[in-house]
């Protein structure tokens, strides 16, 4: 039976950034309560948050403390220990149980799990040493790409290999690190699909992103996606398949590259997204209050794009500008989310703005006028 959670019941949330934080605004907006698990204190979801407790995410009494602090818990992101949750989790209730992190904290299983649902990623081969490596590549060929099986982010651990003369540079790496090698994919864009799973099965899909990458980390998500309608509906069908298959609860966000008229999936993450930011401000619900609803047993919404948008992220060194350009009338429509972070180091994900507009061409002309001097 499916069970519902309903407001002022608390919401336990593993990890305390800004994803964290996004749940727990609609959360307390609906009137839930929320607790957080954080080894550091004060952060970006403990500033909304009703409890809060400070303890690294592997130590297991601060786990059974959320556990039963809570009347329901999810996590914000991915590298948490599952077998960690899998020991605790008869302890509470926690509806996405360990497998999500399972799938997707290692390359290789996640695409082995992807291409046993039936969908392409990029041709893959696991990489344990210099030996397998070399087989990898008489295999996949050049160009290809070199990934840490686990830990990356915004293309942290991630090597490019062009020829025999890049090996040098990766040796070390594969002598002591579990890696993948990948082919290099030729893809004329990227997009996400952001789909969520109630735990009364329903599943919803979000407007497809188109998303533009500096330095390997997210710049800019454009929605609606420019893409045919075929490629959207092949992208959505992707999605709901996805996560009815691996029988995933609560929102996932799936990247995939567009090569000419197919879709490859590059990557998944079992958690609201960057890419799916800008739900909050141009849809009728965002990806983070359609979390909240799924974990806790409610009908999901089906997700309408009210204008279409542009969402640009802003890392530590464009948030002067940014702040300058957004007090400015002709950017009083834009919507600033500032994550409350205390240092803007670079490259640090502060907060992000979103311009939305009936009106496309205006939409692009704003937008273009923001990011006129924007900071690399
Ligand atoms: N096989 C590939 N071929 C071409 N580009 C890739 C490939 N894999 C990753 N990339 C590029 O690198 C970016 C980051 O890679 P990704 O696998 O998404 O790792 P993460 O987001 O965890 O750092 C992608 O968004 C894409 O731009
Ligand atoms: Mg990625």
């Amino acid at each position: 039976m499916n069970k519902v959670i309903l407001p002022n019941s608390t919401i336990g949330i593993i990890g305390g950034g800004q994803l964290g934080r996004m749940m727990a605004i609609p959360a307390k907006q609906m009137g839930y309560k929320v607790a957080v698990l954080e080894p550091e204190c004060g952060g970006p979801l403990s500033q909304v948050a009703d409890y809060e407790i400070n303890a690294p995410y592997d130590c297991e009494e601060a786990l059974l403390r959320l556990l039963n602090l809570s009347d329901v818990v999810t996590y914000e992101f991915e590298n948490i220990d599952g077998n960690q949750i899998s020991r605790v989790e008869t302890k509470g209730y926690l509806p996405q149980g360990e497998r999500p992190l399972l799938v997707t904290q290692q390359r290789d299983r996640e695409k082995k799990a992807i291409n046993d649902c039936g969908f392409q990623t990029a041709p893959y081969e696991r990489v344990d040493n210099i030996h397998d490596l070399k087989q990898a590549i008489e295999k996949i060929g050049y160009p290809c790409i070199l990934k840490t099986i686990s830990g990356g982010y915004d293309g942290k651990g991630q090597w490019t290999l062009k020829s025999e003369l890049d090996l040098e540079n990766v040796q070390s790496v594969v002598a002591t690190t579990p890696c993948i090698l990948e082919g290099f994919v030729l893809f004329t864009k990227e997009i996400s699909v952001i789909v969520t799973r109630g735990t009364n099965q329903q599943i919803e899909v979000f407007p497809v992103a188109e998303n533009i990458h500096q330095n390997h980390i997210l710049h800019l998500s454009i929605v609606p996606a420019q893409i045919d309608a075929k490629l959207r509906a092949k992208a959505e069908e992707i999605a709901r398949s996805l996560i009815e298959k691996l029988d995933f609860v609560g929102t996932l966000a799936i990247e995939m590259f567009v090569v000419g008229k197919d879709l490859i999936v590059n990557e998944l993450a079992p958690r609201p997204h960057n890419s799916g930011h800008y739900t909050i401000d141009a849809c009728n619900v965002s990806q983070f209050e359609q979390h909240i609803r799924a974990i806790c047993g409610l009908p999901l919404i089906k997700p309408d794009l009210i204008k279409p948008a542009v969402m640009v992220n802003l890392l530590g060194q464009h948030l002067d500008y940014a702040l300058e350009m957004w007090k400015k009338p002709e950017f009083s429509t834009a919507k600033l989310h500032l994550y409350g972070k205390v240092e803007a180091k670079k490259n640090r994900k502060m907060g992000h703005i979103t311009f939305a507009n009936q009106c496309e061409v205006e939409l692009s002309e704003q937008v273009h006028q923001f990011l006129n001097n924007f900071p690399k």
